[in-house]
């Protein structure tokens, strides 16, 4: 009866997380979706701490050891994830993620001494030729995934917030492809032969991995790190399913493999609204020095200015006009006042809608999400190719701390480093104003034509301030 209960617990868990996940796609559900998906993992944690029993009909024990795991755990992301800024929310997901790895690759380790014990020097080969070998190969499957996956998310981490800085030799690529190859055999032939040093080979492949996986994201620039977490946690998913076979626990195998593709379905899209391949990003330098050293080279014309109070007055009299939000809106927290000038410009007449660019800011869903905080409706967020439609038939475009994801650079240089990368026509439109503190590039480090245009005026200043200022002009007019 209880093992029933058990399994009801673990179903509900499953299908909560496909509920979850589900909700998660859309602005106004994901709040909720994620409650969902995370009362279905208690159900599930809940169910296997009090309700499970092992074939002797023993159940847990060690309670000290789980709930004071689970207090210490709750009480450092609790404070972690209340404490977080919106802009560096990708390194606390890097971070998070990597603890997923490390779980999986523990459970590789816990699992291994398992299977392993009873080994003697006397038994030797022979232990381990009478070992299962699918459960060597999950184990070493969660094993290598998991591990890369913790040391590369921890590097990830460490590089998004400035504490680590790029790192890269001569043939540094061909040397990850000839580590990579080592760890793969390695573990074909511990799993198909289990010669006597299998203990041994175990731990140098995990050390292997670990090293694979710090030297697998140095190289990577900063523009492409939020791809490589995707990657990363697809990798945490796929081995996190490994744990879940090896228990033969059905929540956890589901969850992983969810994971693992939601994971790997984001890699897929970012790399499309980027225009790159994974390849290319894997093993590119999108982003790094060699994209400023590109920017920087060129020259430019002259940019004009606009004053608070003509902006002012040609926004209160547009018929239509665009919000382009960037990562400049989020560092400055301007959305709220973002929202407030919206309003009174639908007040005035105004049809204003925001255009989205879906890497816009630094992670995916960045805009929807800071938009949503500040209860900015739905229906007037624009995907790239709606607003794209749009912007022949607008008045005004602002545009607030976006640069690469406006730069015509992507269409006309194939020079450039973003060349390729779909962006948000604004040029279309008949006027363009583009507000930011200086004339300095955005995150990929390259000057932007759009400025330079007889169609832009440049509105220098935070983007919050000068909001607030647009605010009071409007209201005065
Ligand atoms: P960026 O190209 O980084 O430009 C942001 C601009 O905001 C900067 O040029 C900066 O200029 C301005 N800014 C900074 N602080 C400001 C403030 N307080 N007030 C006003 N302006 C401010 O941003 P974007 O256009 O959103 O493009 C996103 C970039 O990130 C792309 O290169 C994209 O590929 C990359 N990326 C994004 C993602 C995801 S999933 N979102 C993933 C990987 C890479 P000033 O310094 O002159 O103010």
């Amino acid at each position: 009866m209880e093992l029933n209960i058990l399994t009801l617990c673990y179903l509900i868990g499953s299908i909560t997380f496909i509920i979850g996940l589900k909700m998660l796609s859309h602005p106004a559900s994901a709040r909720k979706g994620n409650l969902v998906a995370a009362a279905g993992m208690a159900i599930a944690i809940a169910g296997t701490i009090f309700l499970y029993k092992d074939e002797a009909g023993n159940g847990l024990h060690n309670y000290g050891w789980i709930f004071g795991g689970i207090a210490i755990g709750t009480i450092v992301g609790w404070m972690a994830a209340k404490k977080v800024k919106m802009t560096a929310m990708p390194e606390m997901v890097s971070l998070f993620n990597g603890m997923g790895g490390a779980c999986a690759a523990l459970i590789s380790i816990v699992e291994f001494n398992h299977l392993v014990h009873g080994y003697t020097v006397e038994t030797g080969a022979a232990f381990f030729a009478s070992l299962n070998g699918t459960t060597l190969l999950i184990i070493m499957l969660g094993l290598i995934i998991g591990s890369v996956s913790f040391a590369g998310s921890i590097i990830a981490w460490g590089k998004l917030n400035g504490k680590i800085k790029d790192f890269s030799f001569n043939g540094q690529h061909i040397f990850n492809i000839v580590l990579l190859l080592l760890i793969v055999s390695l573990a074909i032939y511990i799993v198909v032969f289990s010669p006597a040093q299998t203990i041994l080979f175990f731990y140098v492949v995990f050390l292997l991995s670990l090293i694979y996986g710090v030297l697998f994201v140095f190289p990577i620039g900063g523009a492409d790190m939020p791809v490589v977490i995707s990657l990363l946690n697809s990798f945490t998913g796929v081995a996190a399913a490994c744990g879940g076979f090896l228990y033969d626990n059905k929540v956890m195998l589901t969850g992983g493999i969810l994971v693992g593709a939601a994971g790997t379905l984001l890699t897929i899209l970012m790399c499309k609204a980027m225009n790159r391949s994974l390849k290319n990003v894997l093993i590119g330098s999108f982003g790094g020095n060699k994209a400023v050293a590109t920017g920087a080279a060129k020259e430019q014309g002259l940019y004009k200015e606009i004053t608070l109070s003509d902006s002012a007055v040609l926004m209160a009299y547009a018929n239509k006009i665009m919000i382009v939000p960037g990562y400049g809106l989020a560092v400055a927290q301007a959305q709220h006042i973002c929202h407030e000038l919206e309003k009174l410009l639908a007040e005035k007449g105004v049809e204003v809608k925001y255009a989205i660019h879906p890497v816009a800011g630094r992670m995916p869903g960045h805009m929807n999400v800071l938009l949503a905080e500040a209860d900015v409706n739905y229906e007037k967020l624009l995907e790239m190719e709606q607003a794209n439609d749009e912007f022949s038939t607008t008045d005004v475009v602002l545009v607030l701390g976006a640069n690469d994801v406006v730069n015509p650079a992507a269409k006309k240089d194939p020079a450039s480093p973003i060349y390729g990368m779909p962006i948000l026509d604004v040029e279309l439109a008949k006027t363009c104003i583009v507000n930011k503190r200086s004339m300095k590039p955005g995150y990929a480090g390259i000057e932007n034509d759009l400025f330079f245009q007889p169609k832009t005026s440049m509105l220098f200043g935070d983007a919050k301030k000068v909001l607030q200022d647009l605010v009071a002009e409007i209201k005065s007019l």
